[in-house]
This record gives structure tokens, sequence and C-alpha cells, in this order.
């Protein structure tokens, strides 16, 4: 779904990009427990207390547990992201590493029901082994709390699948910087947010991809989510890098208004300097799509 043209780019963009990333390569090749890692990407780009931590109107912390995450009212559905902490009574404290693996990028729970939306399974079948066992690792050695979530409401059956069974899922390629991005921004799930629903009420990711649009609800009251192609009339195609940087990092755009959550500025934060450059190099390299959001 999300393969293909997020990855487009010139060959000769790509040959700077191998030189400026095998640098990179060598830095991240440095030792680092999958338990290092699992957090790394749990309180950082996968986010998942954005939506499975309690929070302000200010939005989500890393490192708060991930006790369940405040209601996310739709039209269709009232969400509720239920407690994944390892309590037995509330959470998945007797779930094991290999159901949790399952369950993120599959869809489907150790008693046989399918995840619904918002969970971001479609972005997550793209983790990889060693990354989606890091995710769990960490997520299930966190300390249990106590106290279940409302159950979620929803006008519409659970999908039956979300696409045949994910089986080995290869290490991402350090090497190609905007695939590396690309693959950063699935487990971001960008997209989730930032591209449009149609008039049938899915995301249009074949022709919105990130044209941004989308209004949503919840603590932080109504905001809209905005363009981040690259277009240079409504989207951010002439902000530099630091300006993206810096939106993505502190919250602030160059006009110097701040982001309103649920924009998972203070998980976006925690990323490395190489894994921000590969998530910026990627956004550049995405189809302009012009579309003027009012905020
Ligand atoms: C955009 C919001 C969102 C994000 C981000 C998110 N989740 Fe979820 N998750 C949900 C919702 C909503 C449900 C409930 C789905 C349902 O009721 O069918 C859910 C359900 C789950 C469940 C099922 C728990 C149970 O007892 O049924 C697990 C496990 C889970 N998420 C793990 C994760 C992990 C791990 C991450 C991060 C890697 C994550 N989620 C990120 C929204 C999210
Ligand atoms: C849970 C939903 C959500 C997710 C996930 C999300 N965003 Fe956002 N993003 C938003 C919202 C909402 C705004 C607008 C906030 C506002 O206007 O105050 C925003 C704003 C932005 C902006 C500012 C653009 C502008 O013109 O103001 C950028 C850049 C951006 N997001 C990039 C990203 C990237 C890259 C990712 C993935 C790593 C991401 N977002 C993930 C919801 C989200």
């Amino acid at each position: 779904m999300l393969g293909g043209s997020p990855v487009k780019a010139s060959r000769r963009y790509l040959s700077v990009c191998l030189l400026v990333s095998s640098a990179a390569a060598s830095h991240t090749a440095v030792a680092e427990t999958a338990l290092e890692r699992g957090a790394y990407l749990v309180e950082g780009i996968a986010n998942c207390g954005n939506c499975h931590a309690p929070q302000a109107p200010s939005g989500a912390e890393p490192l708060t547990p991930l006790s369940g995450g405040p209601a996310i009212p739709t039209p269709a559905f009232t969400a509720y992201p239920p407690n994944i902490t390892p309590d037995r009574q509330a959470g998945i404290g007797s779930w094991t590493e290999d159901q949790l693996v399952a369950a993120m990028r599959g869809g489907r729970t150790p008693d046989g029901r399918m995840l619904r939306p918002p969970m971001p399974v479609p972005f997550y079948r793209s983790i990889s082994d060693a990354d989606a066992h890091a995710i769990a690792a960490y997520v299930l050695s966190r300390p249990p709390v106590a106290g279940k979530s409302p159950p979620s409401q929803f006008k519409f059956p659970a999908p039956a699948s979300y696409g045949p069974p994910v089986g080995h899922v290869a290490a991402p390629p350090h090497e190609n910087q905007v695939a590396y991005g690309a693959y950063l921004g699935s487990m971001g799930h960008c997209m989730l947010c930032h591209t449009p629903v149609g008039p049938d009420g899915q995301r249009d990711y074949a022709h919105r991809l990130g044209a941004g649009g989308l209004v949503m609800e919840g603590v932080f009251n109504r905001v809209v989510t905005a363009n981040i192609t690259p277009d240079k009339e409504t989207g951010i195609g002439t902000w530099t890098d630091a300006d993206i940087s810096r939106a993505l990092t502190t919250g602030e755009r160059p006009d110097g208004r701040r982001l309103s959550s649920p924009m998972p500025v203070a998980y976006l934060a925690r990323l490395t300097p190489e894994d921000l450059a590969a998530l910026i190099a990627w956004l550049r390299s995405l189809p302009p799509i012009a579309n003027r959001v009012e905020h």
C-alpha cells in the first residue's frame, strides 16, 4: 500500500545519499541490545504511547505507561486504545513476544480477535523481524499497570484480515537513505493521519498520500492535519531541512506557530540525527500534491 511511490528518487540523488549514508550506517552498527532498540522505537518513531498512554490536551509523553489512552472519536467509531502493559488482568501480561509481534504486524490477537483501526497494523506490517521483536520485548518488559480500558464502539465489522500472513521481514535498507526513511515513515504511521479520506470513507493512499486535511478530534479538541508533500504552494516544498527538522522535533513551524497534538512531536524529538535525516529525505521524495489545508 505504501510501497512504490514514496521511494521514487532519481538515480543521481540516490548515489549522493549512498555516499552520505555509509557514514550513518557505520554509526548505527554500534552494538545495541534488543531492549535498547525496542525502547528507542517505542518511545520514538513507533510512538505507541501517542494512542496507548493517558494524556493531557497537549499530548502524550514518551515513558508514560501504556496503560490505555483517551477516546479517539470519529464518525465511524469511538476507539479506546487499550492497556497494553503486562498486567495479567487488564493488559497483555499473558501474551508471549511472538503473539505481540503477530498482533502488531498481522492484526490478530492470541484469542483470535482482529484488531480494528486506528491501530496502525497496515503500517506496522513492514516492521522487520528484529525490530518487531525488539518492540515486543520492550513493551512486555515494562511494569504492569492495573485498570482496564472501556470497550471501543465500532459501526463496522473488524477486518477479516490485513493481507497474507506476515512471514520473514528483512532488516531495513540502511544503505539507501530514502528507502530507510520510508521504512521509518511507515513505522511512524505518518500517512495514517496525513492522508485524507475519499468519498468511500477510506484513506486515498493512491492519489492523496500525505495531502493532509484529515479532521481529528479528541482530548486535544479539533485539529486538521497538514499537507506534508513537497508541494511549494500548499505543502512543505519551500521548507529547508532545518525547518522540517525543527517542526518535527520541537513542534515549531517556520512561522512560529506551534503544532498541536496528536502530532507526535515529543516522540520524534528522540530520533537520532541519522534517522531524522532519512525521514526528511523520504518526505522530500513524495509526489507533491496541491491541497490547501485551513487550520
Ligand atoms: C494511532 C493509534 C495507535 C497506535 C499508534 C498504536 N495503537 Fe495499538 N491499538 C490502537 C487501538 C484503537 C486498539 C484497539 C483496537 C480494537 O479495539 O480492535 C489497539 C490495540 C492494540 C493491541 C491489542 C490489545 C488487546 O488486548 O486487544 C495491542 C497489543 C497493541 N495495540 C499494541 C500496540 C503497539 C505495540 C504499538 C506501537 C508499536 C501500538 N499498539 C500503537 C491504537 C493504536
Ligand atoms: C496521530 C496523527 C499524526 C501522526 C501519526 C503524524 N502526524 Fe504530523 N501532524 C498531525 C497534525 C494533527 C498536524 C497539524 C497540527 C497543527 O496544525 O497544529 C501535523 C503536522 C505536521 C507537520 C507540520 C506541517 C505544517 O505545514 O504545519 C509536519 C511536517 C508533519 N506533521 C510531519 C509528520 C511526519 C513526518 C510524521 C511521521 C513520522 C507525522 N507527521 C505523523 C498529526 C499526525
